[in-house]
């Protein structure tokens, strides 16, 4: 039976582009895709730019770009990046599509039907100065469990402590180091703890569609409490403009999070592929026989079992089938970034002239169906793709092929011998179970089981050594039928990498002259035919390439000063803003309850005194600097603080690792000068 598939990577965030970690979920799900194509099943693989968001409204700011411009920025340089990894999605859009705000409103309005919605008041932090509130990777502050500074809102990266924002102590924002304060708006809330919802995603998840680990993780959100309630949680589903998103219905300044229209973008992509095939996606959709497929990974799989099911279910749209979750690549052992990535750049590794399908077989070899990290380890590389790939696999072609070319005119013998017909005929038994282990994602089963079959050849071919049949007169027959066995095994072994090496695949059928092969054709010969010049097919690795590919990028132009990078450039109008004025050092003192904190009392001309609390007690003595002048930030907005109001901010010099490298350096004036001057 044909299946019907519909098939989706996870949509990555547009602000920034592809690392390595992104081109592992396509090459996973992509030789998933051609597998199923060439079985026959009919597939759409679909992707898009997860466009929206806070983050991104930032880095388009920060870039003096408009979000959309900043978006079709990042997007353009996507194509580049999946044509050179033979990665071919049917079809690549944006969350920020036309199809995508009428989906997503769609959505909505059906839930809130359903009587799913419901708005409440949340307090929030809120920057002042830059009027909006703040999401909680943008609120800094000392970690609540262990005083750690400058960690984000929602969890602490030295202790590992999880909390809300408003946990922070002194809080500031990290758009423009304001003292947040906290205010109230009406939030919309879907109502996943409503009954409903509650039964349904449970026989959902725990009906055997999920992985065995992934449905054991997502059962804990089914935990009953003593009073039967579960600890599944409304969630919500808004943000208050300034927002990039799509608008809510009937709520003028309220904005989608991001959450909830990115999935939708997965059906926002087909929809935008059908409108060119001429296909009704909702008729499709509505066919029970097409399966819904998602490959994620494995960071983001509450919002894949949860939110997006629930989202479908009660807008009245058909569920996932299956969700496909992997673990993340590391390389050399470390973790990738979110948003910068590390290790190696796809790019780098395409310019150096590294074979893309190099990386798609180490990957696939290393792969499974479990929720396992793997790591990309160059030795590792080095090893499986020449050992493995070229030496056992390409190998088989290159010692045959010549023989066929040079003596039968590349005419392959129809009478392979008994050894060859039982070689050939175990090949392609093994046919089923290479076939079901890439089906069920267990590449590294499947391509062990391939270079197994390799073996056998190789076996074949030193035990009857065609390069001496080749000098022995009257050796001819057997010598065409060793050859023409090679080249069979190799056509059969190519069909079974081919979801995994569909460049060399193509490579192969030109050499061989076939039309493109399917997985069916691995079980007729060939016969009669006649095949064409052997070209070399692949290059080993030459491990100086892949030093390259680990050498640090060269340094920037500009030397970074104190071994800490510049800052972005910045305009006069932005400098301007910051008023430095002489200040002097009335008194300083030690804050009591405080080890890091002094109190500054600063006059800066004006006819009072401003109190000023600055963290450089660690490093100063309060002596050293009663009676001095210094600088200060005159405007920044007073920040209340645990031991009272902070007027403004002094000036000082430090290491970019304080830690590692301590030292606080007070700036003081020329001889001079007075308080009250501006420093310009
Ligand atoms: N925008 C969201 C997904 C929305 S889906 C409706 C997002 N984007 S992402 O760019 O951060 O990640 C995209 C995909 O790449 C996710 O499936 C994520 O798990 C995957 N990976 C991110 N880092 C990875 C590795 N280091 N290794 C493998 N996959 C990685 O999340
Ligand atoms: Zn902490």
């Amino acid at each position: 039976m044909t299946r019907k598939l519909f098939v989706t990577t996870a949509l990555p965030y547009a602000n920034a582009a592809f690392h390595v970690g992104h081109m592992m979920e396509y090459i996973q799900a992509d030789t998933w895709v051609r597998l199923q194509r060439m079985l026959g099943h009919e597939v759409h693989f679909v992707c898009a730019d997860d466009a929206h968001g806070a983050a991104i409204m930032i880095a388009a700011e920060k870039a003096g770009l408009t979000p959309q411009a900043f978006v079709a920025g990042i997007a353009g340089d996507r194509q580049k990046y999946l044509d050179g990894f033979h990665i071919h999605f049917d079809n690549w859009h944006s969350t920020d599509g036309p199809e995508n705000h009428a989906l997503a409103r769609n959505i909505y309005l059906a839930l809130r039907r359903n009587e799913l919605i419901e708005v409440r008041e949340v307090e929030q932090f809120y920057d002042p100065q830059k009027g909006m509130f703040l999401a909680d990777r943008f609120i800094k502050g000392e970690c609540p469990n262990c005083g750690a500074q400058d960690q984000y809102g929602d969890n602490c990266e030295v202790c590992g402590a999880v909390y809300a924002p408003t946990d922070l102590k002194n809080p500031v924002s990290a758009l423009t180091g304001a003292t947040p304060i906290l205010r109230s708006s009406e939030h919309f809330f879907f109502k996943l703890s409503d009954p409903r919802c509650v039964e349904f995603l449970e026989a959902w998840t725990q009906d055997g569609r999920l992985q065995p680990e992934v449905a054991n993780k997502v059962r804990e959100w089914f935990k009953r409490d003593d009073d039967g309630k579960v600890s599944l949680g409304d969630w919500d589903i808004s943000r208050d403009a300034p927002y990039f998103g799509i608008e809510i219905p009937d709520a003028p300044g309220k904005y989608f999070y991001v959450w909830l229209d990115a999935p939708v973008g997965y059906l926002a992509s087909l929809q935008n592929l059908f409108h060119r095939l001429g296909i009704d996606m909702e008729a499709y959709l509505a066919d029970p026989a097409v399966e819904q497929v998602h490959f994620i990974g494995k960071d983001i799989v509450t919002f894949h079992t949860l939110f997006w099911p629930a989202m479908l279910k009660f807008s009245g749209r058909k569920v996932p089938d299956h969700i496909y979750v992997h673990g993340h690549l590391t390389v050399s052992g470390a973790k990738m970034s979110k948003s910068r990535g590390t290790g190696i750049s796809p790019l780098k590794y395409l310019e150096l002239g590294l074979n893309p399908e190099w990386l798609r077989y180490y990957i696939c070899a290393k792969l499974n169906a479990r929720v396992e990290d793997l790591d990309f380890n160059p030795d590792d590389f080095v090893a499986r793709v020449n050992s493995d790939l070229v030496g056992k696999y390409i190998n088989i072609a290159s010692r045959a092929a010549g023989f066929l070319h040079k003596r039968f005119a590349g005419k392959l013998s129809a009478d392979l011998g008994v050894e060859g017909r039982v070689l050939l005929d175990g090949l392609r038994a093994h046919s089923a179970t290479v076939c079901t282990h890439l089906d069920e994602r267990e590449y590294g089963k499947a391509l062990r089981e391939v270079m197994l079959l390799a073996d056998r050849v190789n076996g074949y071919v030193d035990r009857h050594k065609p390069w001496e049949l080749a000098r022995q007169p009257g050796m001819d027959a057997a010598l065409h039928d060793v050859c023409s066995v090679c080249i069979e095994a190799f056509r059969v072994l190519t069909i079974y990498l081919k979801p995994v090496l569909p460049a060399l695949a193509a490579q192969v059928e030109a050499f061989l002259k076939v039309p493109p092969m399917q997985w069916a054709d691995a079980q007729r010969s060939l016969g009669h035919h006649v095949i064409g010049e052997y070209k070399h097919l692949m290059q080993r690795v030459d491990p100086k390439q892949l030093e390259a590919l680990f050498e640090p990028p060269p340094a920037p132009a500009a030397p970074a000063p104190g071994g800490e990078a510049l800052a972005p450039e910045i305009g006069i109008g932005d400098f301007t803003k910051v008023d430095l004025r002489i200040a002097k050092i009335v008194k300083a003192e030690a804050v009591e309850g405080s080890t890091k904190l002094l109190r500054l009392t600063l006059d800066a001309g004006e006819g009072r005194l401003r109190n000023v609390f600055s963290g450089i007690a660690m490093n100063v003595a309060p002596e050293q600097l009663t009676g001095k002048l210094t600088v200060m930030v005159a405007n920044l907005a007073p920040r209340k603080m645990k031991f009272g109001v902070s007027e403004g901010m002094v000036l000082a010099a430090s290491h970019a690792d304080e830690k590692a490298q301590p030292g606080v350096f007070v700036l003081e004036p020329f001889p001079g000068a007075v308080p009250g001057l501006r420093v310009r």
